[in-house]
């Protein structure tokens, strides 16, 4: 079996990471032992690009369960937990390419290795594994039959590539389902970036200002979590209606600019480029931490800094490049500008990564039962499967709801009564 990990030694430590994580995913669990039984997605070749965690590994032993015959690769090259990507290869013989700390080179080739693969289902994070396909592998896109998108960066290059008419074959995005976004983007994203930025720079966020750029569900979860832990919070935003509700959540808003020489940690989750820049960069305070919680290292223009700085950056602790500027002052650039959760933490914890790939699990088994009457666009869960896996949730959780009484559905179904 060919795979390319750091180091298979690390299988052991990878295996009880895997196991911790299961605890906590009682719905993939419940659906791996369907999946066991009724093996629906028998024989079909997989070839999965997502950020390799010891949640993923859950997602992949489940797929595998159901019949799937599955590579992996990694979705971000600071990513990859090495002990789970050892463990997929020894324990599961699951073909892994992923190593933390990857060039871009090898990245690719991590993604092309999962392509040589030739898939017939397609799931991605973030769109790179379905646009090298789109781009330098045409001949292969007839052989797959559907795909699946876990996140919101990812859905956007779909939406894009299919108003082009660019895309070949529909994809399901796993990102638009409620027990997704609602969950992972907010909860997920709001703990696992704070817990990012922490374990790299270990400072004190009580009565510090934390700038959060966007404020969409990943950004309203990040800003809720530093103000849970005694921060100042500013939003900036460019779409008023987001910028109105952050402010009634009761936060400040202003412009990057104006908030640039206030912050004291800067989180940028807008899914866009160039949002902390150079302007900004020039008038933050010296020693401001900046960092990225968003899919790509995109946001914040490292170029930019470079050019503002003198000479290259000094490694201060890991994960915290410290850049010197030509006006004296010091950034702190977090996790190279890539997502600061996954790069110095681990990510969304489990309890939540169990909806989102449940989603994922139930979403490849939908695709398949009905992509032939489907075209090359982008798909949403039904959402009953939707309510489904909320209900299961709920139920793993011990929690018991009401159900609507006959009379009371039918007054819901009805428009006559009135006052
Ligand atoms: N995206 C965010 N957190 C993740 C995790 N723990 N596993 C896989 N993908 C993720």
């Amino acid at each position: 079996m060919d795979f390319d990990v750091k180091d298979p030694n690390l299988a052991q430590a990878g295996r009880y990471k895997i196991e911790w994580a299961e605890q906590e995913m009682p719905v993939l669990k419940a659906i791996r032992e369907r999946f066991a039984k009724e093996q629906p997605l028998k024989g079909l070749r997989v070839s999965a690009c997502l950020h390799v965690t010891s949640e993923t590994a859950a997602l992949m032993r489940t797929l595998q369960a159901g019949g799937a015959d599955i590579v992996l690769s990694a979705s971000n090259p600071l990513s990859t937990q090495d002990e789970v990507a050892a463990s997929l290869v020894a324990n599961d013989e699951i073909p892994v390419y992923a190593i933390k700390g990857e060039d871009n080179a090898t990245y690719y080739k991590h993604l092309n290795a999962a392509l040589d693969h030739h898939p017939q289902i397609t799931m991605d994070d973030g769109c790179d594994l379905v646009s090298v396909l789109h781009k330098e592998r045409k001949g292969q896109i007839k052989e797959v039959l559907c795909g699946t998108e876990e996140t919101t960066t990812g859905v956007i290059r779909l939406r894009a590539m299919a108003k082009d008419k660019a895309l070949k074959f529909p994809v399901l995005a796993v990102n638009d389902s409620m027990t997704k976004h609602y969950f992972d983007n907010r909860y997920g994203t709001g703990q696992s970036t704070l817990d990012g930025v922490i374990r790299a720079s270990n400072i004190l966020l009580a009565g510090r200002t934390v700038v959060v750029s966007g404020y969409g569900w990943c950004g309203r979860g990040v800003a809720s979590r530093a103000r849970g832990l005694g921060a100042h919070v500013i939003v900036t935003e460019v779409d008023p209606m987001k910028a109105l509700e952050a402010l009634m959540d009761g936060y400040q808003i202003m412009p990057l600019k104006e908030a640039a020489p206030k912050g004291d940690v800067f989180i940028t989750v807008t899914g866009d480029k160039n949002v902390i820049d150079g302007e900004h960069m020039r008038v933050m305070k010296d020693g401001a931490l900046i960092s990225n919680s968003g899919h790509f290292n995109a946001e914040i223009n490292i170029p930019a800094l470079e050019k503002l700085s003198r000479g290259a950056p000094r490694q201060v602790r890991p994960f915290v490049q410290q850049y010197s500027l030509k006006s004296g002052r010091k950034i702190n650039l977090l996790g190279e500008g890539r997502l600061i959760n996954l790069a110095a933490a681990e990510g969304h914890p489990a309890a939540v990564m169990d909806m989102s790939f449940a989603n994922q699990a139930l979403g490849a088994e939908f695709m398949l039962k009905n992509y032939k009457g489907m075209k090359p666009n982008v798909y949403t869960i039904p959402e009953d499967v939707d309510r489904e896996i909320a209900r299961l949730k709920l139920e793993s959780l011990g929690c018991k709801i009401d159900t609507l009484t006959e009379e009371q559905a039918a007054y819901l179904a009805s428009w006559e009564e009135g006052t």
